[in-house]
């Protein structure tokens, strides 16, 4: 078998570089470890950056976005009962897109099958070969056959855990990393959210994040020790800890209900680099982590998207390698930026076990002066929103 990018993970970024090849005229072939009912249950990011919208835009899956997705003007940064509203949309004319990613993969897949791209799933065994030559070729296994084939190019969007990342030789590739002591509990639940804007709660029990789906589905996490697990969390105790967190004039007011789902993520900072060796690129989650604090996951993943996407395009259609030679400076350059960021959010909200009480207090400081400076609110809204690509 022959095609011209094997994509390899049917997740959200592996999906939108297949959407936007294809639409290029180039063949693709998206080989994933689970099935679509599995990918599709996974719950994640929620809040698409102006930048990424625009994107699916071009990639022609927004229509159910455009429809369903509710635009949001501003979220809330809030220290006990002090709320500190970042308008977005005043402060950098732009606003964010609340839209699950789920929703964001179903339309993807839903446009493949229009399209007519191959995407095989619960494929298992996949080997990268000869990467690093002019003549790379994959191989796995698919309903108990063994399949080979040969391509061009290689993209390697199969998440954090994925074979495409230790394909790479140890040697050729450098990792920079920052674990965080604790995880975020997530709940979903058929309840109107708690309050129509994002609210990133900093308080004396915690961090938590108020968000939503839609007008009749709320998404809430709370910060949890690493070594929880979600049996030991009935509703009653969620719910608890929750309103614990969060102002009491929207805790007060919150409607709770049975939860749907329940996960617990752990939370780290995570960089490989570089993000090319020979013919295979690295996107997304398979070459970087973040903590989810800043909503920079899925943005990022597609705004690599993005970059090789132009990239492999003009390699395969005009000749000119200068894209994908440049591919991943230029991919890590806002990369890393998005890591400070997220850094920055997850160190201004949380609480770190074993701290000292002076670190509660800079948090407070922090949030103060957010409060007070609008040029303090404004470098927020900047990087929330999402930086140019
Ligand atoms: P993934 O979504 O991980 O997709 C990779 C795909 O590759 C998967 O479908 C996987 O099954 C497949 N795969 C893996 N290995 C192989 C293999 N060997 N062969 C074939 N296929 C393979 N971000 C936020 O902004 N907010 C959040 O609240 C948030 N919550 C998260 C919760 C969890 C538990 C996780 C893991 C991530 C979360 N993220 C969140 C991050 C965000 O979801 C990711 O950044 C985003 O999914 C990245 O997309 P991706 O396509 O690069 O990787
Ligand atoms: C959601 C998740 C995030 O990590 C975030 O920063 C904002 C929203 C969510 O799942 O809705």
């Amino acid at each position: 078998m022959k095609t011209q990018v094997v994509i390899i993970g049917g997740g959200p970024s592996g999906l939108l570089l297949s959407q936007l090849l294809n639409r290029a005229g180039i063949e693709t072939l998206v080989l994933e470890r689970a099935s679509r009912d599995r990918v599709l249950s996974r719950i994640r990011a929620g809040v698409l950056e102006a930048g990424t919208v625009q994107m699916l835009r071009e990639a022609g899956v927004a229509e159910r976005m455009e429809r369903e997705g509710i635009p949001h003007a501003g979220c809330y940064l809030t220290d006990d009962d002090l709320m500190v509203r970042i308008n977005f949309e005043g402060l950098t004319g732009s606003p964010v897109m609340v839209y699950g990613q789920t929703e964001v993969t179903v339309d993807l897949y839903a446009a493949q099958d229009a399209m007519g791209t191959t995407i095989v799933h619960d494929v298992e065994d996949v080997v990268i070969n000869d990467a690093d030559s002019t003549a790379p070729f994959v191989e796995y296994t698919s309903a108990g056959k063994r399949i080979r084939v040969d391509c061009d190019y290689v993209a390697g969007c199969d998440g954090f855990h994925g074979v495409s990342r230790p394909t790479i030789p140890a040697e050729k590739r450098r990792e920079f990393e920052r674990v965080y002591p604790f995880g975020w509990l997530g709940v979903l639940s058929r309840t109107p959210p708690a309050h129509h804007e994002l609210i990133y709660a900093n308080s004396s029990n915690g961090f938590a994040l108020a968000s939503m789906r839609n007008e009749n589905l709320s998404r809430y996490y709370v910060q949890v020790s690493l070594t929880d697990k979600v049996e030991n969390w009935s509703d009653e105790r969620f719910w608890d800890k929750l309103q614990s967190c969060l102002p009491s004039e929207v805790a007060n007011t919150m409607i709770t209900g049975p939860s749907i789902e329940k996960s617990i993520a752990p939370l780290r900072s995570y960089v490989n680099e570089p993000l090319r060796w020979g013919r295979l690129f690295l996107v997304g989650d398979a070459t970087h982590i973040v903590p989810p604090t800043g909503a920079k996951g899925l943005n990022l993943a597609v705004s690599d998207v993005f970059y090789l996407h132009q990239a492999l395009i003009d390699a395969l259609k005009n000749h000119d390698e200068t894209g994908i030679d440049g591919y991943s400076e230029r991919a890590l350059k806002r990369i890393w930026k998005a890591m400070r960021f997220s850094w920055q959010m997850t160190s201004m909200l949380h609480q770190f076990e074993g701290e000292d009480s002076f670190a509660a207090q800079m948090r407070k400081a922090t949030l103060a002066h957010l409060a007070q400076s609008e040029t303090a609110r404004r470098e927020l809204a900047e990087n929330y929103i999402g930086l140019p690509f």
